[in-house]
């Protein structure tokens, strides 16, 4: 299931038929990941070794495509990027397939759990279920760790667990590590236990979590098997398309990175035929994507059949994997505060007993007289149309939440569907009509639920 690329890949000069666009965008995605997702482009321009003219056009091009977002002199990884994620993530399988069981084994022994899959000489995250601790370990989900200096790194190099993280990565942290194995016997993923020094020693760690830990092995490898067994019966690729582009290095770019995507868990393997058809381009703009990259280690070619590396998960996904609903909404909600001219917020619920809502992000325009609350405010859920709205309303009106104040909101919905916040628009008595503020707080939701799903599919967003 999980092959690794050799590492030599990225040392050597890039072949001819390398899709120059291509490598230069890539280059630009990877060092904002490395830079945890936010570079000034003059940053940009040093680090990568281009001039600064290309660096922005390569920007504007990434940012047309919705993949990063220009703020002034900075550069910033946006969720729309990913999907790019989400297709390894999905395609690997092993967080769909295995990451329930670890979710259960955190429970089981109330510390934190991660999956690791080898990708060359290191390793990467593609699961993390954490324990909320004064001393919290924050490794997220496309991070890599050195193969040996990690309890995972060990297990990829010995073939056998458990193998123990005693303080190797950072002071204090230890781990415990055990090989999950495919159906042919390969080492898919490491299944790893981690806590701290101020609650147990390595070796106490490794006693107290063998039996639960093996017992989770086996439930994996008995997940792995049934999933092989039921390979034959996946549905066929998406198909997808390199829209909006308009200049050659745009569409280069744009076609590039959509072969990305068309892999899946369904399909974690194809062939250049079914890559073009899925893509929708040529065979040979196909071909040129696939040799970049597989040139820089993010595609593995095994006979006619070419995979995905976790490798892929350095672009963008350890940043945009922890992105918060205040982060995702903060642009959308700074647009629709200028376009209506009027403090604009989301809300989501403070507790379970739907009393209190409480403001989770909150954009005001500049002017001499607006509306002024507080990221933070808990207001009486009954007194706001947003609180209306987390109560079940479709839409709502409210007078408040102080005199002289009225507020129109809609809800937001989570992948599952599920309400998990209002987004408001609050002024003044006498000044805006409800029709027009609805459908433009409706269009905005619309676009921040749909970087909410991209954002939520493996990974758990905070509300706040
Ligand atoms: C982690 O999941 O954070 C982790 C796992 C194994 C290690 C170190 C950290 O060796």
């Amino acid at each position: 299931m999980l092959e690794v690329p050799s590492p030599s890949a990225t040392h050597a000069p890039p072949p001819a038929e390398a899709v120059a666009p291509l490598l230069r965008g890539l280059d630009v995605l990877r060092r904002l990941t490395d830079a945890d997702g936010t570079l000034a482009l003059a940053e940009l321009a040093r680090a990568t070794g281009l001039a600064r003219s290309t660096v922005d056009r390569i920007c504007a091009t990434l940012a047309h495509l919705g993949h990063l977002r220009l703020d002034g002199r900075d550069a910033s990884l946006a969720p729309p990027l990913m999907a790019v994620a989400n297709a390894c993530l999905d395609a690997l399988r092993v967080p769909e397939l295995l990451g329930p069981l670890a979710d259960r084994l955190a429970d089981e022994l109330d510390e934190s759990v991660s999956l690791a899959v080898p990708d060359g000489d290191e390793i990467r995250f593609v699961h993390q279920v954490l324990r909320r601790r004064a001393l919290s370990i924050s490794f997220r989900v496309g991070d890599p760790l050195p193969g040996e200096g990690s309890a995972p790194g060990l297990v990829f190099r010995r073939g056998t667990g458990p193998a123990v993280d005693d303080q190797l990565v950072e002071p204090g942290l230890i781990a415990v590590a055990m090989p999950v194995r495919g159906a042919s016997g390969e080492a898919v993923c490491a299944v790893s236990v981690v806590s701290h020094t101020s609650r147990h020693t390595a070796e106490g760690l490794a006693e107290a979590v063998r039996g639960p830990l093996a017992s989770c092995v086996r439930a994996m490898e008995d997940v792995l098997r049934a999933d092989a067994d039921a390979t034959g019966l996946r549905p066929g690729p998406r198909s997808a398309n390199a829209g909006g582009a308009d200049s050659a290095p745009v569409r280069a770019l744009a076609r590039g990175l959509s072969v990305l995507t068309v892999f899946s868990g369904g399909r974690p393997a194809l062939t250049l035929t079914e890559i073009a058809e899925a893509t929708g381009l040529s065979r040979a703009t196909a071909r040129r994507a696939l040799i970049t990259y597989e040139h820089l280690g993010y595609v593995r070619r095994d006979g006619r059949l070419h995979r995905l590396t976790p490798r892929v998960l350095a672009l963008g996904c350890a940043p945009l994997s922890r992105t918060t609903l205040p982060q995702i909404a903060g642009p959308h909600l700074a647009a629709l505060s200028e376009t209506l001219g009027e403090s604009v917020g989301l809300s989501v619920p403070d507790g379970s007993d739907g009393e209190w809502t409480w403001c989770t992000a909150r954009v005001a325009p500049r002017r001499v007289m607006s509306v002024d609350i507080a990221v933070g405010t808990r207001l009486p859920a009954g007194a706001t149309a947003a609180g209306q709205v987390l109560a079940g309303a479709g839409e709502a009106v409210a007078d408040g939440p102080e005199d002289g104040l009225w507020s129109v909101a809609v809800p937001l919905r989570g992948r599952d569907g599920r309400v998990v916040s209002a987004l408001d628009v609050t002024a003044h008595r006498g000044r805006g009509e409800r029709t027009a503020w609805a459908a433009a707080l409706r269009a905005t939701a619309a676009r921040i639920e749909a970087d909410l799903r991209v954002t939520s599919r493996f990974v758990a967003v905070p509300l706040h």
